[in-house]
C-alpha cells in the first residue's frame, strides 16, 4: 500500500448527483494513474492514463459550468479561473514529452490537492446553490 495513494471519501459528497459521480470517476482515474506508475508501466501506457483523466475532468468542468450558467450562478470567475488554471497546469504536464513517471507523479498530487482545495471550497458552494435550485 503506497501512501500517497488517493482515495474517494465521502468527506467530498457535495449531494448534487452527477457532480458527486464525477468526482468519484476522476479519483478513480487518478488511483488507477498512481497504480500503474508504481507497478513501473510502461510510458504509452502512463500517457494514455494522464490524457483520459485529463479530458474526463475537462468534460466534467464544462458540466460544472454550462450548470453554474444555465442556472445563472453569480461570481462564477473565480471558480472558474480555479478549472482553468487545473487545465493548464495539465496541459503542460502532457507536453513534458518521455517524461511521463514525472507527469504522473505530479498529477497525482495535483488531482490530490484539487480535491481538497477545490472540492471543499469552490464545488462545495456550486453544489449549495445548485441544491437550492432541486438539483440531486
Ligand atoms: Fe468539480
Ligand atoms: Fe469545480
Amino acid at each position: 500500500m503506497h501512501p500517497g495513494l488517493l482515495y474517494w471519501e465521502d468527506r467530498y459528497l457535495l449531494g448534487v448527483s452527477s457532480i458527486d459521480e464525477q468526482h468519484q470517476r476522476i479519483f478513480g482515474l487518478t488511483h488507477n494513474l498512481q497504480v500503474a506508475l508504481y507497478q513501473g508501466s510502461s510510458d504509452s501506457t502512463l500517457s494514455i492514463l494522464l490524457k483520459s483523466l485529463i479530458i474526463y475532468t475537462a468534460n466534467h468542468f464544462a458540466h460544472e459550468e454550462a450548470l453554474l450558467s444555465f442556472y445563472k450562478f453569480e461570481n462564477s470567475q473565480e471558480h472558474l479561473g480555479d478549472h482553468l488554471r487545473f487545465l493548464q497546469t495539465a496541459q503542460q504536464l502532457l507536453t513534458q514529452t518521455g517524461e511521463c513517471k514525472t507527469s504522473a507523479v505530479q498529477m497525482g498530487e495535483i488531482i490530490a490537492d484539487w480535491a481538497s482545495a477545490h472540492i471543499l471550497e469552490f464545488d462545495q458552494k456550486i453544489a449549495a446553490f445548485l441544491r437550492g435550485h432541486g438539483l440531486r
